[in-house]
């Protein structure tokens, strides 16, 4: 059955890509990066380079989860939702000075400098897209290398064989590009296949409402570059989706305001449906770490928890998730599970062969 029928989903209208274009949004983020590590640096030297790109990362996330992208897929117009980029100055760049934090908003001036930067991009694109290019490939020993001009990007042989199925070597090159512009072809915490793999069997979960083309193991999947992943067979951004019937796995990133919007979203669709739904949630288990603020998601789920069937804990060094970049298992923190559903699902399975199903799973996660 078509797939948009099965999940009762809406998808947006997605566009499309080239990568002389992806090559020039490269250079563009990596402006706006450099100049947010000098602003950031010029508070604290006591912060590496990878942590000040994931809060640019974070900024971007939450943009993009308010709709910040339809001019351009990766840089928001007008986005100015400063929340977690104000936790993140707070807690991780000034936690002595709190008063300086709307000193160095300004200074990042994000807002502006994407506006800026999307305007550049729209006023060149057709330029750009006249542009001939020669994509250059060359396989190493457990890696596959793609050069256009002087941007090499690399993929592992095993994602790229998953890949090359779906698309074209341009498609992928320009993803690629895309992952590695953001620093986001690093670590990814993936549930384990093997768990995901139990997941089908006892909940007939076929759906991850976070992923990419690198690290989802379901067919159908949602990720953040619709534009782009829909030939990998995204269906775009979670906050772009509708969902009235279904069973689904969901692991935000790790990211407060992401979590909190995620589990606000999912709640508000719970309660007001009428069709069975079904979530299984992953979310770290860090409300104790004040690094990262308030733990929000985590209250919303208090105050919902008659959408709770069963949820469990676990801690960090008993289990671990699955990196598909580098195909390694990685202990990373402690781990909320649980298991969401409105009363048309409680109603197709109750509340104890969930438990039932889900101790399975957990014991399967911690013995593996
Ligand atoms: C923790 S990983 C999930 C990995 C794996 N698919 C799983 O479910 O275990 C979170 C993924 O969500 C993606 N993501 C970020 N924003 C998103 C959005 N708005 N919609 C869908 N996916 C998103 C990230 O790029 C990342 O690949």
């Amino acid at each position: 059955m078509d797939a948009k029928k099965r999940f009762l989903i809406n998808v947006k209208k997605l566009k499309d890509n080239n990568p002389i274009i992806e090559i020039s949004r490269y250079k563009l983020i990596i402006n706006i990066k450099n100049h947010v590590e000098r602003v950031i640096k010029e508070y604290t030297q006591c912060i590496n380079r990878r942590e000040i790109h994931n809060i640019f990362l974070r900024y971007l996330f939450l943009q993009i989860a308010n709709g910040k992208t339809k001019y351009d897929p990766v840089l928001p117009y007008k986005g100015n939702n400063y929340v977690q980029l104000e936790k993140d100055i707070k807690t991780l760049i000034i936690p002595k000075q709190p008063d300086k934090c709307q000193e160095i908003i300004d200074k990042l001036d994000l807002c502006n400098l994407c506006n800026k930067a999307v305007i550049q991009l729209i006023n060149n694109i057709q330029q750009l897209s006249n542009i001939s290019y020669e994509l250059e490939k060359n396989t190493l020993i457990n890696t596959i290398e793609f050069k256009i001009l002087n941007h090499k990007v690399f993929i592992n042989k095993k994602n790229y064989k998953k890949l090359s199925k779906r698309a074209t070597d341009d498609v992928i090159y320009c993803l690629l590009l895309r992952y590695k512009m953001l620093n986001m072809n690093t670590y990814s915490l993936s549930v384990p296949p093997k768990i995901m793999s139990m997941l089908q069997d006892e909940f007939q979960i076929e759906f991850e409402l976070f992923g990419s083309p690198m690290n989802s193991y379901m067919k159908h999947f949602c990720s953040i570059f619709g534009d782009l992943e829909k030939h990998f067979g995204s269906y775009g951004s979670f906050f772009d989706l509708t969902i009235t019937k279904g069973n689904f796995e969901a692991n935000p990133p790790f990211d407060n305001e992401i979590i909190k919007l995620t589990i606000n979203k999912l709640c508000d669709t719970l309660n007001n449906s009428t069709k069975p739904i079904l979530i299984f949630l992953i979310i770290p288990g860090w409300e104790r770490d004040n690094r990262y603020g308030n733990y929000e998601g985590l209250e919303l789920l208090i105050k919902n928890e008659h959408l709770v069937t069963t949820q469990t804990k676990l801690r960090k060094y008993k289990h671990q998730y699955y990196d598909y970049n580098y195909n390694v298992y990685i202990n990373a923190c402690d781990t909320y599970v649980f298991i969401l559903q409105n009363d048309a699902s409680l109603q197709l399975m109750n509340p104890m062969i969930i438990d039932k199903k889900m101790k399975k799973i957990i014991k399967a996660w911690l013995d593996s």
